[in-house]
C-alpha cells in the first residue's frame, strides 16, 4: 500500500495536501477543523504586526462559471488577516495543542523595515508553529504599502528581506511568490541565493473579473468602483504548472534539496499528481476548499493513492520531477520529430524490402512471408 507520508525540509507532513494562505485558514477554529478533515498541513491566513491597518470591503469575491454553473475563474481584493497579531500567536499555541502532528505554517508579511520582520519571526516561532512562509506575493491592497507583491517583483528587497528571515529563524522558510513577474526564476533564485529552504507558487493573477454591462462599473463593485485583484481557481492552473515547472529546474540545476509547495488551481489527486509529476514536494488549496469544502482533501488523496498504486509508486518521492526531464525547447521538439519520421521512413523502407541489402539470414523466411501478396 503506498504512503502520501512526505518529509519536507526535515518536516513530516501525513500528506502532502496544504491548505494555502486565504479564508479556509482564518483562524485556530476552521485550522482544526481542516486538520480532522485530514490535511496535512496549513498556511494560517497571511498575518502582520498591525492588523488594524488592514481594512476589508464587500463584495471583495467575483466568480466566472462555466455552462455547467460551476465557478472556474475566481477574483478576490481581499487583504490579509485582521485579527490582531497577539491573538494569532494565541490561536497558534490552541493548534499545535489540539493537532501537534500536523504542519502549522505562519504566513507572513510585513514592511521594508529588519526589526519588524525579526519581531514577527521570533514571536511567532515562540508560539509553536512549524515553518514560515514570507508572502512576498499578495497582488492588491498591501502593494500600495510597498507590502506583499511590491516586494515578490523586486530581486534585490527579496533577497535582503529572506536574508533577515533566515538569519532570525532556524525554522524551515519558504517564499510565496507572485506570478506578476516576467521571470519566475529570477525572482525565485533572488530568495533562495539568501539561504530560504523552498519556495511556494503561485499566488493569484493580477486581475479585473468583468464589468457590468447594466451599471457599466468593472467588478467587484465597491461604492461604484473597483480595483484589480487576483485571480486563482482551476483557470490558472496551467500557468501555475508552467511556473512550478520552471522554479522546480531551477533548483534542480541550482539549489538542490530545497522544495517547492505548488499553489494554484488544484483541486483533484489527479492535479496534485501533475504539479508533484513536475517537481513539487506538497501541493496547497485556497479556492477549491471555499468551493467544496474541507473534506475535499479526503477524495484528493483516494485519487492520488489510486494514481500511485495504477503506477506502483510507494512513496512521493518515487514520482517527484519523473515528468521534468521531458520538458524541453522547441528546436529540440523539431530536431526529435524530423529524426523520428527518418527512423519510421527507414523502417517502411526495410519492412518493404525495396533495396537487396535488407535481406537478414536471421529474419530470411519471415521477410520472405511478408512479401507474399
Ligand atoms: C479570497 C482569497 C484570499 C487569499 N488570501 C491570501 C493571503 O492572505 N495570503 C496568501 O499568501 N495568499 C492568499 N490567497 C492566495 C491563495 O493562497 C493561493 O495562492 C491562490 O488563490 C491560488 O491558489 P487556488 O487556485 O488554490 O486558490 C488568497 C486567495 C483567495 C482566493
Amino acid at each position: 500500500m503506498p504512503t502520501l507520508e512526505t518529509t519536507v525540509n526535515g518536516v513530516t507532513f501525513p500528506n502532502p495536501f496544504v491548505i494555502a494562505s486565504g479564508p479556509p485558514g482564518t483562524n485556530a477554529r476552521v485550522i482544526c477543523r481542516s486538520f480532522a478533515d485530514g490535511w496535512g498541513g496549513a498556511s494560517a491566513k497571511t498575518l502582520s504586526l498591525d492588523a488594524s491597518k488592514i481594512i476589508n470591503v464587500a463584495p471583495r469575491y467575483g466568480r466566472l462559471k462555466g455552462s455547467d454553473g460551476q465557478p472556474y475563474g475566481w477574483e478576490n481584493i481581499e487583504l490579509i488577516s485582521t485579527m490582531p497579531f497577539d491573538q494569532w500567536l494565541d490561536e497558534f499555541k490552541k493548534i499545535k495543542d489540539q493537532h501537534p502532528d500536523r504542519v502549522l505554517i505562519a504566513s507572513v508579511m510585513e514592511e521594508f523595515n529588519k526589526d519588524r520582520w525579526f519581531e514577527m519571526i521570533e514571536r511567532c516561532e515562540a508560539a509553536g508553529v512549524d515553518m514560515f512562509e514570507c508572502n512576498f506575493s499578495c497582488p492588491h491592497g498591501l502593494p500600495e504599502r510597498k507590502m506583499g507583491s511590491a516586494m515578490g517583483v523586486n530581486p534585490d528587497i527579496l533577497h535582503e528581506v529572506c536574508t533577515w528571515v533566515r538569519s532570525a529563524t532556524k525554522l524551515p522558510v519558504w517564499a510565496k511568490m507572485t506570478p506578476n513577474v516576467t521571470s519566475i526564476e529570477d525572482v525565485s533564485r533572488a530568495c533562495l541565493s539568501a539561504g530560504i529552504d523552498g519556495i511556494s507558487a503561485i499566488n493569484t493573477i493580477r486581475s479585473v473579473i468583468g464589468v457590468d454591462l447594466d451599471t457599466l462599473r468593472p467588478m467587484p463593485t465597491v461604492e461604484g468602483y473597483s480595483t484589480p485583484g487576483g485571480y486563482s481557481c482551476k483557470a490558472i492552473k496551467p500557468i501555475s504548472l508552467r511556473m512550478n515547472m520552471e522554479i522546480a529546474t531551477l533548483i534542480r540545476d541550482e539549489f538542490p534539496g530545497r522544495s517547492l509547495s505548488g499553489i494554484g488551481g488544484i483541486e483533484t489527486g489527479e492535479d496534485a499528481a501533475e504539479f508533484i509529476l513536475l517537481g513539487a514536494d506538497t501541493v496547497q488549496v485556497c479556492t477549491g476548499v471555499m468551493l467544496h469544502g474541507y473534506k475535499l482533501v479526503q477524495k484528493m488523496s483516494d485519487q492520488l493513492l489510486a494514481f500511485m498504486q495504477r503506477h506502483g509508486f510507494e512513496t512521493i518521492d518515487d514520482f517527484k520531477g519523473k515528468s521534468l526531464p521531458y520538458i524541453t525547447t522547441h528546436t529540440d521538439l523539431v530536431e526529435r520529430q524530423a529524426k523520428a519520421k527518418a527512423r519510421k521512413a527507414a523502417a517502411r523502407e526495410k519492412a518493404g524490402l525495396l533495396r537487396d541489402e535488407h535481406w537478414d539470414g536471421d529474419e530470411f523466411v519471415k521477410q520472405s512471408d511478408e512479401l507474399v501478396g
